[in-house]
């Protein structure tokens, strides 16, 4: 007889204790345990560490596995658990970690592995390999890919997020899905009383008022600004949105802005001249040209497809100087300049700012980060076992973004989803965008290195994005390369990785639908290659979300910077628009506050927001990537301090990149 013991840990999250009866068997290389209950008369409280002894007839070799099964207390009583992890002191005299950090619901069975990171070709026993293939069988079951929408990246195949399966489910509870309403969002805002009011506002003083209870230094920030052509410029690089705006070195045709239209906006220099001093930028909103607005409240809304010419000054300030609302020039499309009427070129940032909101939302954010977040989530579920270095290093990443993802589908951007209801951009014209973007993105535009110098802005001043995206992308790159290198030694491992293979193939085919021109790779063959797109994976689902997702309120919560659907057309001549038109245009009162529901439910801090950095679930056991982690650990925060030192000199200060600020991953 041998006896191994095993140390029981369990969360001390809420609720994480139970009274459940818990059944425990380990397997190992030469043998298994019998099924043993760990009953103890207290049961597992919050946050306990027990011990118990399970005795076997013999050695059972090298431990593979650790089973988990929960059954109800007196077969009646029960409740989820939450394991932390296990330890099994063996009678060799080893300690073996196996993490589990997971909840456990009755008549449910977990399957832990132990730490310990191990590549296919290096799980040489026969029962290893079988159980890794057998996991993947098992998680190939449970995570299936779906259709949303043809043309647009898979989906997992799972309608609720309550019953996703507890591999996922972290601490995710029924309350997490019912504050995860616009309606919900409406009543904190206390904002209910006005959200079927189909008036008007008379004057955008009105709108003060309604932020009372709901201000931030942005928003205020925001309410002073947002009509001056600076805070309009200063949004393209450092706004909600600091993705759309590129040098410029030649016009494009259907944009015909002439010298004398812009030599008062450029100190008497011409376009030419600028242009070759690398001064000029454009923002081409051609993605969402012909789209038709949504019908908000019985009312047909308006969308348009602008094209905006921006100036930056010798003091560094990036200024509009020419507006065109919609992309066939003509006698009917004037090009709006900041020497026009007051209202008329207030008018023209009110489109743009519409038009900003149908891109950002739609292509940058939910594309670019939460459907890809997705396709990666679900990737690394069906293809890299537990014990896999790379299923170890993006577990974090992973966290609640299944969650997230299945609740805006069905709350959010649904038949009668609060963006479908509200937005101009809604229904169709959705569905129409987001195949449009998937269609035109590029692994380039999602590296930010090369995006950055795609678009020509390397040395454009001011842009605090870019500054502190750079230095969080090359702390990630750093991190992962040290990491990666340490399991695969030569481009060949990586090559006869099968595992990893299947997962690259799966991103590409069902995330990119086997696009050659996006750019993504299908295979990997160099561990240059792998480590530059694992640094775009982390960077893409914690850095990049929290720059377009985390300042939704911030920027939007003052309506007119950010509207979400507009009523009236866009002018075809100057000199028509008058305040009152501007009152008309923009949404009236229950669409505003509705507006503002939904973005700041959608720019809310997660249940338990994990920074960047953190690895709450422990996974690796190992020394060397244990210190790596503490490296970059460190990195973050010398990062976090330098963004902090530097805004202090701005007026308005750039927070959304300081890792500190930054989640691990997409989590709402
Ligand atoms: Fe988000």
């Amino acid at each position: 007889m041998v006896i191994y013991t095993v140390t029981v840990n369990t969360g001390d999250r809420l609720l994480a204790g139970t009274t459940s009866y818990i059944y425990i068997q380990l397997r190992g290389t030469e043998d298994e345990s019998d099924e043993q209950s760990l009953n103890c008369v207290q049961g597992f409280w919050q946050g306990s560490v027990k011990d118990f002894q399970i005795d076997c007839k013999a050695p059972l070799g090298e431990l593979i596995d650790v089973q988990l099964y929960s059954k109800p207390f007196m077969g009646l009583l029960y409740d989820q658990w939450f394991c932390d992890k296990i330890t099994i002191s063996t009678p060799e005299g080893d300690k073996i970690l196996f993490p589990c950090y997971n909840w456990l619901d009755w008549n449910e069975r977990l399957a832990l592995r132990p730490a310990k990171a191990s590549l296919v070709f290096q799980d040489t026993n026969l029962i290893a390999q079988k159980l890794r293939m057998r996991e993947l069988d098992e998680q190939q079951k449970l995570f299936r890919w779906r259709v949303y929408a043809e043309g647009t990246p898979q989906v997992i195949d799972c309608d609720s997020a309550c019953s996703l399966p507890p591999e996922v489910r972290f601490s995710f509870t029924k309350e997490s899905e019912f504050y995860f309403s616009a309606g919900k969002q409406l009543a904190l805002l206390k904002l209910t009383g006005l959200a079927d009011c189909r008036k008007s506002w008379e004057n955008i003083s009105q709108l003060e008022p309604i932020l009372c209870d709901n201000r931030s230094e942005t928003i205020e920030y925001c309410q002073e600004h947002w009509d001056e052509d600076e805070f309009f410029g200063y949004q393209f690089l450092n706004g909600l949105n600091p993705m759309m705006i590129q040098l410029c070195s030649t016009l494009p045709e259907n944009f015909p802005v002439t010298d004398d239209m812009v030599k008062g906006s450029l100190g008497g220099s011409s376009l030419e001249q600028e242009m070759e001093k690398g001064n000029i930028f454009l923002s081409d909103y051609k993605m969402l040209d012909e789209l038709v607005g949504n019908v908000v409240s019985g009312r047909q809304q308006y969308l348009t497809a602008p094209l905006v010419l921006l100036y930056c000054n010798p003091q560094g300030m990036m200024l509009p100087i020419a507006i065109q609302l919609r992309q066939k020039p003509g006698e009917d499309n004037p090009i709006f300049l900041p020497t026009d009427s007051k209202a008329d070129w207030k008018l023209a940032k009110i489109f743009v700012r519409n038009a900003e909101f149908g891109v950002h939302e739609v292509d940058f954010h939910l594309l670019r980060t939460h459907l890809l977040a997705e396709v990666f989530t679900v990737a690394t579920l069906r293809n890299l076992p537990s014990p896999h270095p790379l299923h170890k290093l993006l577990f974090p990443h992973i966290r609640y973004t299944l969650q997230i993802n299945i609740m805006a589908r069905n709350q959010l951007i649904s038949k009668d989803g609060a963006i479908t209801t509200y937005a101009g951009v809604g229904g169709e014209s959705l569905e129409k965008l987001l195949k449009r973007a998937t269609a035109s993105l590029t692994y380039s535009a999602l590296c930010l290195p090369d995006n950055i110098s795609e678009r020509g802005l390397e040395t454009v001043p001011n842009y605090y994005y870019r500054d502190d995206g750079m230095k969080l992308w090359n702390i990630i790159n750093k991190f992962v390369a040290a990491l990666l290198s340490h399991y695969y030694q030569h481009d060949v491992n990586v090559q006869k990785d099968t595992e990893l293979q299947s997962w690259i193939s799966e991103i590409f085919t069902k995330g990119f639908l086997g696009r050659d021109s996006s750019g993504i790779p299908s295979s990997f063959q160099t561990l240059k290659e792998l480590i530059k797109f694992v640094t775009m994976v982390i960077f893409t689902v914690s850095a990049q979300h929290a720059a377009v997702n985390n300042g939704q309120f911030d920027f939007g919560g003052w309506m007119p910077n950010y509207p979400t659907a507009l009523r009236q057309p866009p002018p075809k001549e100057k000199g028509q628009t008058t305040e009152d038109t501007i009152m008309e245009t923009l949404p009236d009162v229950g669409t505003t506050v509705n507006g503002m529901a939904v973005l700041a439910l959608l720019s809310k801090d997660s249940a338990d927001h994990y920074p960047l950095g953190n690895f709450p679930e422990h996974l690796y056991d190992e020394e060397v990537p244990c210190k790596l982690i503490e490296d970059f650990q460190k990195d973050l925060g010398k990062l976090a301090d330098l963004i902090e030192e530097r805004n202090k000199k701005l007026e308005l200060p750039y927070t959304y990149l300081s890792p500190r600020n930054v989640d691990n991953s997409v989590a709402i």
